[in-house]
């Protein structure tokens, strides 16, 4: 088969990894990809954005399968473009990817097909939201509505805070066009969790778990980023915690989109809390986390490729997933001064250290070829995972493969999967 990935990640080179590992995989193309992307695969400069670029790319070269991996291209359509001309895709439709594309959607399906979540309210209307603030108790959650790269969350202690919140989404449109509508939300404490799913339009299979670092400093301080680390699976989500899951949030809301003539076939990741009054959505996205790929698919016995056209023919049911009895950490390597600024253009050295070392992977993000070598060409750079027997063990290889490679500027945080330590 010939597949094309769609993305430019670190997620999309977890996911070309995986397509390489299987038999079915004859040739990957990826646009636009990165220097990593471009060992396995063959990079072609299309914007994961340009859908005309990519249908008329797809055809030519005659793809046998697409994989969409970014949330941007899913909420905009991509998938209902490539089916209109004729190519398979792996992905929610647009009418499904709205499950991410907008929290007041995603909210108001729980609230309605009652899947446990924090209590809320929308907003289209800055002045409404502001008087509705008077009455709240806080700390209280802001959340823009629409995709602003993981960052339209913001959590305030007071109504100062909250009003200046409001003015910054709503009115000054910090996040764009994603802040026309808000959602704000109740405060919740407890574990986060991530689970990652197959789902086909009616059944869904979940992935093993996994945690994300989302503040830029080490003891979760800092400014929150696209992702800092992983590691997986949690020790926090027990079997009592996803007999919960199964019953009152996977399945239920695979049925709910199903209900409303949103058949969603792709990745359903799960954000969940666990609180003290049981497990509860914190986001849904329609993709693979990023960096939780980096940690899962690894980790993963199954022909990835396999999985996904039986999610495409709806043949999920037939499919057992299984996973490594093993555990894996992701550390990400970034540019000093990520997520606000940040220099870019350093050499990478020590790269081949990766070479043909089993269980140790260096997932490239922010990486490009260049004249002199691969450079550092983004906030996040590298995410270097590696397996071990259990938590502990993955977490030493993973730090102790983070000094194989070297570029100015490298900035990691050296806490990631600490809090297995508590388990
Ligand atoms: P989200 O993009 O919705 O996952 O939000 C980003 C991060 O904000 C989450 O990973 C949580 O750490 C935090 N967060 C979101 N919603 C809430 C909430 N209702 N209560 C507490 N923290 C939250
Ligand atoms: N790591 C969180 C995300 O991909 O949204």
């Amino acid at each position: 088969m010939k597949i094309l990935i769609v993305g430019s990640g670190g997620r999309e080179h977890a996911i070309a990894a995986s397509a390489a590992k299987s038999d079915r995989t004859e040739k990957i193309y990826c646009a636009p990809g990165n220097a990593g992307i471009g060992q396995i695969a063959e990079c072609v400069p299309i914007g994961a954005m340009e859908f005309d670029k990519l249908t008329a790319f797809a055809k030519e070269k005659e793809i046998d399968l697409v994989i969409v991996g970014m949330d941007d291209p899913l909420v905009g359509g991509l998938v209902d473009e490539m089916e209109a001309a004729g190519i398979r895709t792996f992905g929610p439709r647009k009418n499904a990817a709205i499950l991410e594309g907008s929290k007041a959607f995603s909210k108001d399906l729980m609230k309605k097909y009652h899947i446990p979540t924090a209590a809320y309210e929308n907003f289209d209307n800055a002045q409404a939201a502001m008087d509705y603030l008077e009455k709240a108790k806080f700390p209280i959650v802001l959340k823009a509505d629409g995709l602003a790269l993981g960052k339209g969350v913001l959590i305030c202690g007071d109504l100062e805070e909250a009003k200046a919140g409001v003015k910054s989404i709503m009115l000054d449109k910090q996040f764009g066009t994603a802040g026309n509508k808000l959602v704000i939300e109740e405060f919740m404490t407890g574990r986060e969790v991530s689970v990652l799913s197959f789902v086909d339009g009616k059944t869904i299979k979940t992935m093993t778990s996994a945690q994300d670092h989302k503040r830029a400093l080490d003891g979760d301080k800092g400014l929150n980023t696209g992702g800092m680390g992983t590691f997986s699976p949690s020790p926090f989500y027990t079997a009592e915690v996803d007999a919960f899951c199964r019953e009152h949030i996977f399945q239920p809301t695979v049925d709910a989109m199903a209900a409303e003539g949103r058949e969603f076939k792709g990745i359903i990741f799960f954000g969940l809390m666990l609180t003290e009054d049981g497990p509860k959505v914190l986001e849904y996205n329609a993709r693979f986390g990023d960096p939780e790929a980096q940690v899962v698919l690894p980790r993963m016995e199954n022909d990835m490729i396999e999985v996904m056209e039986a999610c495409i023919d709806g043949k999920l049911e037939q499919v057992e997933l299984r996973f490594e009895d093993n555990a894996a950490v992701c550390v990400v390597l970034a540019s000093e001064g990520y997520p606000v600024s940040y220099e870019k253009g350093y050499v990478i050295r020590g790269l081949e250290n990766f070479d043909g070392r089993e269980g140790y992977y260096c997932f490239h993000a922010g990486t490009k070829r260049t004249e002199e070598g691969i450079v550092t060409n983004g906030g996040r750079v590298l995410g270097v995972t590696a397996k071990g027997s259990d938590l502990k063990e993955a977490r030493a290889n993973a730090y102790r493969a983070t000094e194989w490679v070297e570029f100015e500027n490298k900035y990691m945080r050296h806490d990631i999967g600490k809090a297995i330590d508590e388990a």
